[in-house]
């Protein structure tokens, strides 16, 4: 079978460039062999991967991925089953796929995410409130603090308490325990999913995992038993669903559900959160021209407002440009020949969408390794040329929902806090689990408080009457 170029050498090598250095590994392959190449990491018998960082190509594969051309299928989606299990929507595939994301998606859209404003403003507060002037902070531990409790409160609704708490606790030792290369490395290869008598990675993960899996089911047991119709958080949704032949949803499907949101809604965007504040203290100018922005609204300023700032707005987006946090999209599969990016792609070949080589194109994105917000205000992108959430039918459900915390928990933190990076020197990338993320903590020091009374008010009305766009 004819495929497009890529590297010749073994799969395992390929595989631990990928774990390793997977942007190193992916610049590498964009100058030897192009916007198309093929990947040969998943060994003998496994599928082939085509990566894909033509915007042409990608608009083909994106637009056409229910239709005639290309799938988006659930089973391929093997590296996330291990973990989320076989009822996620991200193993689904087909009218399932579509019924369950069309369950979820107002939850995280539109007048609803009003609902979860307090939650970000006060856990951001309550945070930094704690840190002395002169103190310093690891960013990473505040950013996940305040996304994994909005998440937790999108899906369940107010939750507090003991089992809340402990959910909290372990949900982030299971993301940092599947943070190693060693796991991502299983993942990837499942035969490597080995116990080892129940003290290898593998065990202490699957540990962890049964322990979050029992306070979920504890949940699940108790709405169960005390239905509150009123309630119209993710779950509650979720359990009042009834598919065609009327059957609801069976406690393993809603425990697969919830663990996917409270997974991929929350280590994503704090690592978004915090490569955010790394390049506002890194650069000076960038500092300065948001914070004229945020003081420019004079005490007028609504949910809105915020989310419409520009230059707040380039600064979101150029965090996600230039170091994706996913760098691909989710596998597509090809049903037809198609000519991609000039080359014969044969039925049943696995295309991946590179969103951090499209990304890092030069045409696109001059000097694509410096951070400039400036570009999003001085020209559109194209959903092809842009794409940190995928797009089609897999299109992240979610980034309506990111979009808004990042702005909101960084309009908190600057207009309350003057900071400044510990450790100027410059911070890279680097694999964490299955994102993108600095290479070495990032440490800010509270230099004082900033209060302006028109910002002031400004954090007081997030939580009054007014809406958010999605
Ligand atoms: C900065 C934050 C985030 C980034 C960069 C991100 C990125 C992505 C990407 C690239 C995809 C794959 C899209 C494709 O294959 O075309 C995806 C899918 C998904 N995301 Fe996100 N995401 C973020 C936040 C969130 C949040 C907050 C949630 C939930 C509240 C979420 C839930 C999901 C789900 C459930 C899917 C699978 C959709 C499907 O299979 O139909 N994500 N995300």
């Amino acid at each position: 079978m004819q495929l497009p170029p890529g590297p010749q050498t073994p799969a395992f090598v390929q595989l631990m460039q990928w774990v390793f250095s997977p942007m190193s590994f992916m610049d590498d392959c964009v100058r030897r062999y192009g916007d198309i190449y093929t990947l040969a990491m998943l060994g003998k018998n496994k599928p082939k991967l085509v990566f894909v960082s033509n915007p042409q190509a990608i608009q083909q594969i994106l637009t056409q991925d229910t239709r005639t051309d290309f799938q988006a299928p659930g089973e391929l989606n093997e590296i996330f089953r291990a973990l989320l299990g076989e009822n996620s929507v991200i193993s689904l595939s087909g009218a399932q796929h579509q019924r369950q994301r069309q369950l979820m998606m107002p939850s995280l859209h539109g007048d609803r995410m009003r609902t979860y404003t307090n939650v970000i403003n006060t856990v951001t507060t309550e945070t930094l409130d704690r840190i002395q002037i002169g103190q310093t902070f690891d960013v990473r531990t505040i950013t996940q603090q305040i996304t994994l409790r909005t998440i937790m409160q999108a899906v369940f609704g107010l939750y507090q308490g003991e089992r809340a708490e402990q959910l909290e606790q372990l949900l982030g030792e299971l993301l940092d325990r599947g943070s190693s290369p060693m796991l991502v490395a299983m993942l990837y290869v499942p035969s490597l999913q080995q116990e080892f008598g129940g003290i290898g990675p593998w065990a202490v993960l699957q540990r962890k995992q049964r322990a979050v899996d029992a306070l979920l089911y504890a949940e699940i047991q108790e709405r169960r038993q005390h239905p509150d119709p009123a309630r119209t958080d993710i779950l509650s949704l979720l359990m009042s669903a009834r598919d065609e032949a009327g059957e609801a949803m069976t406690d393993v499907e809603l425990r697969d559900e919830l663990l996917t949101l409270l997974t991929a809604g929350h280590e994503t965007t704090a690592t978004a959160l915090a490569w955010a504040l790394y390049w506002i203290h890194k650069l000076p100018a960038v500092k300065a021209k948001l914070l004229a922005e945020l003081d420019g609204l004079n005490g007028a300023c609504d949910l809105n407002s915020i989310a419409k700032l520009p230059y707040l707005d380039a600064v979101c987006n150029e965090t996600l440009r230039i170091y994706p946090v996913a760098m691909l999209t989710f596998p597509r599969l090809s049903n037809k020949t198609v000519t991609l990016a000039g080359r014969e792609i044969l039925p049943q070949t696995v295309v991946m969408g590179s969103i951090y080589s499209t990304h890092q194109r030069e045409d696109l994105y001059p000097q694509p390794q410096e951070f400039k917000p400036e570009r999003f205000l001085e020209r559109q992108f194209s959903p092809f040329e842009f794409l940190p959430f995928g797009g089609g039918a897999r299109r992240c459900i979610g980034s309506a929902f990111a979009m808004m915390e990042l702005k909101l928990a960084l309009a908190k933190i600057l207009s309350g806090w003057e900071l400044e990076l510990v450790d100027k020197r410059d911070i890279y990338p680097k694999r964490r689990g299955l994102v993108t993320a600095p290479e070495r903590p990032i440490q800010l020091l509270v230099k004082s408080q900033r209060v302006p009374q028109q910002l002031a008010s400004a954090s007081k009305s997030f939580s009054s009457s007014n809406t958010i766009d999605s």
